[in-house]
C-alpha cells in the first residue's frame, strides 16, 4: 500500500508511540487496542492482511465482518476506481442510490422501502426514532448483551451488569426509554403486558455479539407473534447477519419478517455506510411530502454523506455478487470446517472448551462445564467471561502465528477463504491454546 509521507516505513511500536500523542487513547475505536500495543496493518487482499512489518495474517476479522467477499474483491475495486474518477461526492440524489436501494429491496424481505445512513450506529438510531414515531409509544424493549452501536439509546444493556450504565456521559433520563430483558418469550410478554409504553422491540438476530451468545430460532418466531399481539414495531438488527446468513439475511433464511431492519457493513460493500429497511406504512413517515401533526417532514433525518455515490458504487457491485449465494456457500463451508477442527484441537489438548457458531462464523467457549449439555444452556455471562489477561495471551498467541480473529470469541469467514487456510488456522489455534495452558489461564478436563 502506498503509505504516504511521514509514517512510511515506521514499525507498529513506533506508530503506537506517535499515535498516543495524536489520537485520543491512541486509537479510533475502543476495541482496536491490544496490549502491549496493537499491530498496524497497511495492506489486505482476499483472505489475508499484512502488518507494517510485512507479516501476513489469515484474517478472520474481515473488517469487523464487513468484507464478506474478501478484501479488495475485483468487482468492488473496479467500481471504486471508475466512480472515484467521476466525482466522489455531490450531496444530491444520484442514480446509484436507486440501484442500491432496489438491490436491498429485492434481497431483504422486510425492506419494502430503504433509507441510507452513515453506519450501523446511525441505522439503529434512525430505526428507533421511526419506530417510536409510528407506534406513538416512547419505550423500547431490548435484550441483555445485544449490541446495536454506540449511541445513547442503545449502550445501556449492552453489557452486564445491566442495571448500570456501561459508559459515562449518558443522561440518566435515557433509563426511562429502555426496558432491558433476557431472551425469554415469557419475560418479554410479561413486560409488554405490564408496560403499554413499550412500542418497539429491537433484537440482534444472531444472538448477542454476533452470536457469541446463541439465540433460539424459535425465540425470533415468538418475538414476531408478541410484537403483533402488543402492536409493537419489531426491528431486526441485521448489521452482522444481513447479507451474511443468506443473501437476504437471517430473516430470509428463517422466514420471519420483522417490521424494520437495520443494516451496515456488507450492505455498503465493506465501505462506510448503512441502511434502514422497513414496511412501507412505517417508512412513509420519512417521506418529505408527508405531513403528520403539523410536521413536514414528520421525522427529521439528515446526514451529509448518506448514500454517498462512491459507497453506493461499491455496494451495488458487492450486492450483485452476494445475490448469487456463492459467497455464502464458500464461507459457510470453511467456517464449518474450522469449528470442527477447533473442537478436535480442544479434545486433543483435553481442554474444557467448545467450538460453536452459525453460518460463516465460529466461536470458542473456554470454561468449566463447556462440554455439558447444549451451548444454549450456558449463561451469557459465562460465555463472555474470558479474563483480560487470558484473552491477551490468546489473541497475541494467534497473531504471532499469523492468524487474526474478530474478537476473543472467534471470527468470520468470507468468499476469499479456502480449504488451504484451514490447516494453518488450526495449527495457530492449537499453539494459542497451548499458550493458554502453559500460562494456566484455562481449565483442563
Ligand atoms: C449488530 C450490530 N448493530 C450495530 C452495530 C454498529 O455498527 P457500526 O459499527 O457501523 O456503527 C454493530 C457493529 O458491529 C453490530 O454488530
Amino acid at each position: 500500500m502506498g503509505v504516504i509521507g511521514e509514517v512510511k516505513g515506521l514499525s507498529s511500536q513506533a506508530l503506537w508511540e506517535r499515535a498516543q500523542r495524536a489520537l485520543a487513547g491512541g486509537v479510533s475505536h475502543d476495541s482496536r487496542f491490544l496490549p502491549p500495543y496493537p499491530a498496524y496493518f497497511d495492506r489486505a487482499q482476499g483472505a489475508y492482511k499484512w502488518d507494517v512489518e510485512g507479516r501476513r495474517y489469515i484474517d478472520y476479522a474481515m473488517g469487523s465482518a464487513a468484507m464478506m467477499l474478501g478484501h479488495s474483491h475485483p468487482d468492488v475495486v473496479d467500481a471504486l476506481r471508475t466512480h472515484a474518477a467521476e466525482g466522489t461526492f455531490f450531496a444530491t440524489v444520484h442514480p446509484l442510490e436507486v440501484a442500491w436501494a432496489e438491490l436491498v429491496q429485492e434481497l431483504v424481505p422486510s425492506a419494502e422501502r430503504v433509507r441510507f445512513v452513515g453506519s450501523g450506529t446511525e441505522a439503529t438510531m434512525l430505526a428507533l426514532r421511526v419506530a417510536r414515531a409510528f407506534s406513538r409509544r416512547p419505550r423500547v424493549l431490548r435484550f441483555e448483551g445485544h449490541f446495536h452501536g454506540w449511541h445513547d439509546y442503545v449502550v445501556p444493556g449492552m453489557k452486564a451488569p445491566f442495571d448500570k450504565f456501561p459508559s459515562l456521559g449518558i443522561p440518566e433520563a435515557i433509563r426511562d426509554t429502555l426496558v432491558i430483558c433476557p431472551t425469554d418469550a415469557q419475560q418479554v410478554e410479561d413486560r409488554l403486558k405490564a408496560d403499554r409504553q413499550i412500542g418497539t422491540i429491537i433484537c440482534e438476530v444472531s444472538g448477542a455479539n454476533w452470536g457469541s451468545v446463541p439465540i433460539r430460532e424459535e425465540f425470533l418466531r415468538e418475538l414476531r407473534v408478541l410484537a403483533d399481539r402488543y402492536e409493537c414495531v419489531l426491528i431486526f438488527d441485521e448489521v452482522i447477519t444481513g447479507f451474511r446468513w443468506s443473501p437476504g439475511g437471517k430473516q430470509a433464511l428463517i422466514g420471519v419478517t420483522p417490521d424494520m431492519t437495520t443494516m451496515a457493513k456488507i450492505v455498503a460493500g465493506g465501505m462506510p455506510g448503512g441502511a434502514v429497511g422497513g414496511k412501507e406504512p412505517i417508512m412513509r413517515l420519512l417521506d418529505p411530502r408527508t405531513e403528520v401533526d403539523g410536521l413536514k417532514p414528520a421525522i427529521i433525518h439528515r446526514g451529509t454523506f448518506n448514500a454517498s455515490p462512491i459507497v453506493a458504487a461499491a455496494a451495488v457491485a458487492a450486492l450483485k455478487v452476494i445475490r448469487t449465494g456463492e459467497p455464502h456457500r464458500q464461507a459457510n463451508r470453511i467456517a464449518a470446517r474450522i469449528r470442527e477442527g477447533m473442537q478436535k484441537v480442544l479434545d486433543r489438548l483435553e481442554v474444557d472448551g467448545r467450538a460453536y457458531g452459525e453460518s460463516s462464523t465460529f466461536h470458542v467457549f473456554f470454561g468449566e462445564g463447556a462440554r455439558k449439555g447444549s451451548i444454549g444452556d450456558v449463561s451469557p455471562a459465562a460465555l463472555r467471561a474470558m479474563k483480560r489477561d487470558a484473552l491477551d495471551v490468546y489473541t497475541n498467541g494467534l497473531r504471532k502465528r499469523g492468524v487474526d480473529f474478530m474478537s476473543y470469541t472467534g471470527g468470520v469467514t468470507s468468499l476469499a477463504h479456502t480449504d488451504a487456510d484451514v490447516g494453518p488456522t488450526l495449527e495457530a489455534f492449537q499453539g494459542a491454546v497451548q499458550d493458554l495452558i502453559d500460562a494456566r489461564k484455562i481449565t483442563l478436563l
